[in-house]
């Protein structure tokens, strides 16, 4: 799986994540672990949208307290739909683990 994900991080920071349809495995036997197809949704919500004012931030970058608050900032200064931004932030809480 680690490597999965790795692979899904490398083409989202190329671009090459757009259209792709590439999905992020979830693991179904840990519960804190969000909808697979939510993070999907996610990946592509936030390749196509937080890259459109400034560079983007490695998931790994930011805890899930972080990652909450600066997108919930963001939703604001970008006018992203709240749904959008739910499946950002389970994408970038699924993606900011040391595995
Ligand atoms: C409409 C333009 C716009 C969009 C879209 C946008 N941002 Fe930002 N972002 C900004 C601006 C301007 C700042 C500067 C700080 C501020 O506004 O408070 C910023 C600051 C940040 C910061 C804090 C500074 C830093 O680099 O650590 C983070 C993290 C961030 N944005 C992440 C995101 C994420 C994730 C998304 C997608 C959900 C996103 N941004 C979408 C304009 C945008």
């Amino acid at each position: 799986m680690k490597l999965l994900k790795n692979l899904v991080l490398a083409s989202a920071f190329s671009g090459l994540i757009m259209g792709s349809g590439l999905v992020l495995a979830g693991d179904p036997a840990d519960p804190s672990r969000p909808d697979p197809a939510q993070i999907a949704r996610g990946a592509k919500a936030w390749a196509d949208q937080c890259g459109r004012c400034h560079n983007m931030r490695a998931p790994a970058e930011l805890n899930d307290e972080d990652w909450y608050v600066s997108v919930t900032h963001m939703r604001v200064r970008g006018n992203i739909p709240g749904d959008m931004i739910r499946d950002i932030q389970a994408f970038l809480m699924a993606s900011n683990k040391k595995e």
